[in-house]
């Protein structure tokens, strides 16, 4: 056969080399419609990117790892149910959805127990918090008995966490002092993170000068509940789950998923509900996504929004990330009444109303809290664990079980040191992966900032003609320039 013309083949190299050009509007195609799916068209739209965005959602409801469970008549978080006063993105997206906030200044107080396998090692008379599985740090440091048993290295663990948390905030600097990025390494190094990525929150914590007793016991709660997983996360990833520990945190009130539900409404999204995509290969300058509907899609730029670690989407050419496990987090629901026996108590009211656990092999649970008491003899529990809960366990801890929902979580990354990172960019050409960030450490708002970046990203490199993209040069030009002077 005769081989291509030079001239054709070097236009080829060009058509597939050269940027998504002002001849058409770009396609973009999303797949997963959880919070950094939805943030990714938001900020599309909002940093003024006309053409067609499709997102994909194997799963008939938006939101993903956002979600409600409703038990015996009441609905409750199932999945991610807290945020932090300071995740401005998700503080804004409640704003301008028009959604309420549900806050944690409540005149109910919990009691917080730090359970061995044996028996209570700690017990708070009240920690003041409505929310379930939430334990303030202001509250836990208000606490004499706290105080007594960990003495003042408690300030210096919030010490630890003010700091993280303000360099964290440098995500939300204005463009113009904002680089776009395009790695996660370069991300997290800019802010002043990376470093906390390659350490576990325990060596960091005992360089913090907090005991070892403080960090084998509250630390470990605290990791176990938010993460599974025990103080050898990295130290990045622990600061953020001891931030979830802090006052003023809060949620979306009738569930955190309408944060995904408002943003792709508003964002002129064309939305494939119970949609798995399979396949996703470059072929003649532009993706073709294939569903397991029999559908296919043409798309200039895809960008993935959903972990990859156990999915079997086939990418051709193939894509190379590093190995990740996912934590599985079974989170079960229980309408009934637990045990004192089982806690070696005669009342119920002995008990906790939010069960910690120190790591030991041993302990079936992680976590258990009230969710809500119908009365002294009927209440509604959550229950975390990293094993699913058999019915004989569960019937050891309560007395009577009415009702039971069982959710078992591909939740997070297994965190380790120094933690590895996929790339932000799967391929040279506009492949995107925004769940590469999820190694830092994996919140609602997190995914949020990881798809704002991305967005940007997607935008500068789409056009070398700055306005072109733009379908209102007056307000958005200035916007879409300043991308491209910072990359
Ligand atoms: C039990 C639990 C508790 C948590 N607690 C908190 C908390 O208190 N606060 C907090 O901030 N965070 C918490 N998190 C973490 C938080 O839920 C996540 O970090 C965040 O929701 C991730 O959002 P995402 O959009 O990146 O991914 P996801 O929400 O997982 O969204 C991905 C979506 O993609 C879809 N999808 C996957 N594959 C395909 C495919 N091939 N085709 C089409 N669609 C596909 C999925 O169905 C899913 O809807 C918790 C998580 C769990 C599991
Ligand atoms: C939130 O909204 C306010 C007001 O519109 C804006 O000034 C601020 O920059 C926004 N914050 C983020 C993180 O987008
Ligand atoms: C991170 O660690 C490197 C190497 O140890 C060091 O040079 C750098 O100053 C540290 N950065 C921060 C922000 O602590
Ligand atoms: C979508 O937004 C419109 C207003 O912009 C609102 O009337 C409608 O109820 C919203 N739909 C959903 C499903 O949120
Ligand atoms: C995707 O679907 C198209 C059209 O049905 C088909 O030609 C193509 O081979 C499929 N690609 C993959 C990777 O299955
Ligand atoms: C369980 O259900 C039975 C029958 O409906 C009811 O009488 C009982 O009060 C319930 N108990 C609890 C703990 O919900």
């Amino acid at each position: 056969m005769s081989a291509v013309p030079p001239t054709l083949s070097l236009l080829f190299i060009l058509l597939t080399l050269s940027p998504i050009t002002s001849s058409h509007s770009p396609t973009t195609c999303i797949i997963g419609s959880g919070i950094g799916g939805a943030s990714v068209a938001h900020f599309l739209r909002h940093y003024s990117h006309s053409g067609p965005i499709h997102i994909f959602e194997r799963n008939d409801v938006v939101g993903g790892r956002m979600a409600t469970v409703t038990i015996a008549g009441d609905t409750f978080e199932a999945g991610a149910s807290i945020l932090h006063p300071k995740n401005y993105h998700a503080v804004n997206y409640t704003k301008l959805l028009k959604l309420k906030a549900k806050s944690d200044e409540s005149d109910e107080s919990v009691s917080l127990g730090i359970w061995n396998g044996k028996e209570f090692v700690f017990k708070t008379i009240e920690i003041s918090s409505r929310f379930s599985i939430i334990r303030s740090i202001v509250g836990f440091v208000n606490s004499v008995r706290m105080l007594v048993r960990y003495g003042f290295a408690l300030f210096k663990m919030n010490q630890f966490v003010e700091v993280t948390v303000d360099s964290f905030l440098k995500y939300y600097q204005a463009l113009e002092s904002r680089p776009i990025f395009g790695t996660v390494e370069e991300m997290l190094k800019w802010a002043g993170l990376y470093n906390l990525t390659t350490r576990t929150l325990h060596e960091e914590l005992t360089d913090a000068g907090l005991s070892s007793l403080l960090i084998d016991e509250l630390a470990t709660v605290i990791t176990r509940i938010n993460y599974g997983q025990s103080v050898s996360i990295s130290g990045l990833a622990g600061a953020v789950s001891l931030a979830g520990s802090g006052g003023g945190l809060w949620a979306v009130e009738g569930g955190n998923w309408q944060m995904a539900a408002g943003l792709i409404n508003r964002s002129d999204v064309a939305l494939h509900m119970s949609e798995e995509i399979e396949s996703i290969s470059y072929t003649r300058s532009a993706y073709e996504l294939n569903s397991t509907r029999g559908n296919s899609y043409k798309c200039d730029v895809t960008v993935v929004a959903t972990p990859l670690d156990e999915l079997d989407i086939s990418f051709n050419p193939v894509i190379s990330i590093p190995d990740r496990k996912l934590q599985h987090t079974h989170a079960t629901f229980i309408r009934g009444l637990w045990n004192p026996a089982y806690f070696g108590f005669n009342y119920v009211t002995d008990i906790p109303e939010l069960v910690g656990t120190i790591e030991s092999s041993d302990l079936p649970f992680t976590c258990i809290s009230i969710l809500k008491k119908h009365s002294e003899k009927d209440m509604t529990y959550k229950m975390f664990s990293r094993q699913p809960m058999t019915d004989v366990l569960l019937d050891q801890i309560f007395s009577a079980r009415n009702e039971t929902i069982r959710i078992d979580w591909g939740a997070y990354p297994h965190y380790h040191s120094p933690e590895k990172f996929a790339p932000f960019m799967l391929d040279d050409i506009h492949l995107y992966y925004v769940n590469a960030f999820e190694n830092a450490a994996s919140t609602m708002e997190t995914s949020a900032v990881a798809a704002e970046n991305i967005a940007r990203l997607i935008i500068s490199r789409s056009s070398s003609k700055p306005l072109s993209i733009s379908s209102d040069p007056a307000t958005s030009g200035s916007i879409i320039s300043e991308l491209h002077s910072d990359l």
